[in-house]
């Protein structure tokens, strides 16, 4: 087995404490996933995400990009650096997205046609092919513990028909990736390494914003018996009850003893509800990126609020971030001096604002978890 996950709680609104085993390590879920998009979350070293947060655990798991790391540096030259862990020296459990989604969202001239999608890169305008067969194979190069097939997100919005048909594709193109992988699992970088232990590939569950095509999509994936299932398609410009409801639904319709994970979401105080709510993992580049343009997440009354440290409000104000924190960042440096770093343009500013609202994302999950214990 390459992966075991075992739920130890289960409370009453259907948030579940429970253990994810992967070739890397164990993730307690719920879990936050950080975003390293490119083999790196963006600003902050590796041995810091290991020692972030109250509990001085860190980020158990994090992400990286199909998509970019395929463009640069190259998934060839990456399997020969011995995988994306030794490229990067991250020892703890990794999940790739398979560049569906990036495709989609980043690329220029996108032609899709049911074998793949054809794409200019956005760096350099050169011409690609991605397919679900090629998709896994940048995915088992990198080596990450958890892969994800390779899908349509549909834009917002989209008509029923248009959003039926493209999950169509998707749940195609997951069959397809399904095969692909099976094939050729022991290609991954560690697998003699490990003890022949293999990456674990996740379905994604599409159909927009219609319940019934939502239902669909999870009782297809299902069907193909995949060992943790993606609610995907959110979070793409929709309100924020439409997000909820379509979870909520789709939640009911997956399996109970597999993990389940929300890709891109949220904010800290979604992240907390969707976890309350049964969701096992979540991703999402907010807290770096946030940090990145001068936004900090600092809890009010318990309630969490999103400040702009460059304001002018900050300027001599020697206190911490958040006082009620405790990171890194809020037990050595004031607001003052970290508008200083943003007024200046240092690149320090981007580093310790997103290191701060990391401790802050995984704090809630941490706090969620120790909650749900029981
Ligand atoms: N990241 C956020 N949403 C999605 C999605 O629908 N598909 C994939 N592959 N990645 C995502
Ligand atoms: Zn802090």
């Amino acid at each position: 087995m390459s992966l075991e996950f075992e739920v130890s709680r289960t409370a009453e609104g259907g948030g579940r404490r429970g253990r994810l085993a992967l070739p890397h390590g164990v993730v307690e879920t719920p879990v936050f996933m950080p975003v390293g998009t490119a083999a790196t979350v963006k600003a902050v070293p590796q041995d810091t995400l290991e020692v972030l947060g109250k509990d001085g655990v860190g980020a158990q798991i994090i992400l990286a990009n199909t998509y970019h790391l395929y463009l640069r540096p190259g998934h060839e030259l990456i399997r020969r650096m011995g995988g994306v862990h030794k490229f990067m020296s991250w020892t703890r459990p990794m999940l790739t997205d398979s560049g569906g989604f990036q495709v989609f969202s980043l690329s220029k001239l996108r032609k899709i046609t049911p074998d793949g999608v054809e794409f200019r890169s956005h760096l350099d305008g050169s011409k690609h092919f991605f397919s679900p067969e090629h998709s896994m194979a940048v995915q088992i190069a990198l080596g990450a513990d958890v892969m994800m097939v390779f899908d349509e997100c549909v834009e917002h919005p989209a008509t029923y028909e248009r959003t039926r048909e493209s999950m169509g594709l998707t749940h195609a193109w997951a069959a397809r990736s399904k095969d692909y992988f099976k094939a050729h699992k022991a290609e991954v970088p560690w697998h003699e390494e490990l003890g022949g232990k293999t990456q674990s590939l996740f379905g994604i569950v599409q159909g927009g914003m219609y319940a019934d095509l939502r239902r669909e999509s999870a009782e297809r994936l299902v069907e193909m018996d995949l060992p943790g299932y993606a609610i995907g398609g959110l979070a793409v410009g929709e309100p924020r009850e439409v997000t909820r409801e379509m979870i909520a639904r789709t939640l009911e319709w997956l399996p109970k003893d597999k993990p389940r994970y929300v890709m891109g979401v949220g904010y800290p105080d979604e992240i907390e509800e969707y976890a309350r709510m049964g969701v096992d993992m979540m991703d999402c580049v907010l807290p770096t990126r946030a940090g990145r343009h001068g936004l900090v997440f600092v809890r009010v009354d318990g309630v969490p609020v999103r400040l702009n440290i460059k304001k002018l409000e900050f300027a001599e104000d020697k206190g911490p971030i958040d006082p009620t924190c405790g990171c890194m960042v809020c037990s050595r440096y004031s607001r003052g001096y970290l508008r200083h770093l943003f007024a200046s343009g240092e690149a320090l500013a981007g580093t310790l604002l997103s290191v701060h609202n990391l401790a802050f994302y995984l704090d809630t999950m941490a706090r969620v978890r120790a909650g749900l214990a029981g």
